[in-house]
């Protein structure tokens, strides 16, 4: 047995997280949610600053980067990676719940978070949040994935493979993830339930977009150098470590992005 006493989230933090988007993606992304217009961007759920990371080069000098995460140690992180990674940028990181942000309302123009609300049993409260903080018109941006879908995939599937094995697999994938959801750990599949969740929350204007492409195991060594590939498969994709069940398969999540009416 492990005796890692970290939070979950903190295993799978590390310098691949930063490789999870490929620049081409960040650039097209950055283009699509109009990045260099927004003045402050609040990420919330910030780990220790990948995603804002990846989105601070994209923004216009001047623009404040507000990352704010429940663990101390998570804040911390992120304050150090980001004085030594983008010094001329402003930055501040906040400890705080995604339930209840210490945030005022309408204070920023852009409000995001990256595989965040999968972890919550209430992830509509922090969506809530989330608008409340954001200015009216402003953009509400959430990255999660579907996760069920890396437990489902099975890449080794032959015509072999006994169907019984395949349905036993399927059933011990669905277990888990309901078992997790029903124990109020969050849920594995919310990316898929996103838009419908920001659609019940009074959002407008949402937008999807889902990508599949290289998994998390398949690290760029340079990141110009990924483009070529992320091109011809449509995307760079990341998603949120499970414990994998088979052999590894490309994540799929989806983005909303919906503005405030
Ligand atoms: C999977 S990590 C994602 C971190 C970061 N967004 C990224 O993609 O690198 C989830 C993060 O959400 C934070 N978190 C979980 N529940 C939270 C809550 N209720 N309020 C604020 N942060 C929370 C965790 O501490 C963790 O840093």
């Amino acid at each position: 047995m492990s005796d890692d006493t970290r939070p979950h989230s903190s295993a799978y933090f590390g310098e691949e997280r930063d490789y999870w988007w490929n620049d081409d993606y960040l650039d097209l992304l950055a283009r699509r949610l109009r990045l260099d217009q927004v003045r402050t961007l609040a990420d919330i759920g910030c780990g220790i600053g990948h995603w804002g990371g990846s989105l601070a080069g994209h923004l216009a000098p001047g623009t404040q980067l507000i990352g704010i995460d429940r663990d101390p140690a998570n804040v911390a992180g992120a304050r150090e990676r980001f004085a030594r990674r983008a010094p001329d940028r402003s930055a501040r990181f906040l400890e705080g719940d995604a339930l209840a942000l210490p945030l005022a309302d309408g204070s920023v123009d852009l409000a995001t978070c990256q595989t965040l609300l999968i972890h919550l049993a209430e992830p509509q409260k922090a969506i809530a949040e989330m608008i409340r903080v954001t200015r009216p018109g402003g953009q509400v941006v959430a990255v999660e994935s579907n996760n069920l879908f890396n437990r489902m995939a099975i890449s080794s599937l032959t015509p072999e493979t006994p169907l019984e094995r395949l349905l036993a697999e399927t059933e011990i994938a669905w277990r888990q993830v309901e078992g997790r959801r029903r124990r109020g750990l969050g849920c594995e599949y919310l990316g898929d339930l996103v838009p419908a969740l920001f659609a019940e929350a009074g959002l407008a204007d949402i937008r999807v977009w889902l990508a599949t492409g290289p998994c998390r195991w398949c690290r760029p060594m340079r990141r110009r150098s990924s483009r070529r590939s992320s091109m011809r498969s449509g995307v760079g994709a990341p998603t949120d470590p499970v414990p994998a069940t088979g052999p590894s398969s490309p994540p799929i999540w989806r983005q909303a992005v919906p503005t405030r009416p």
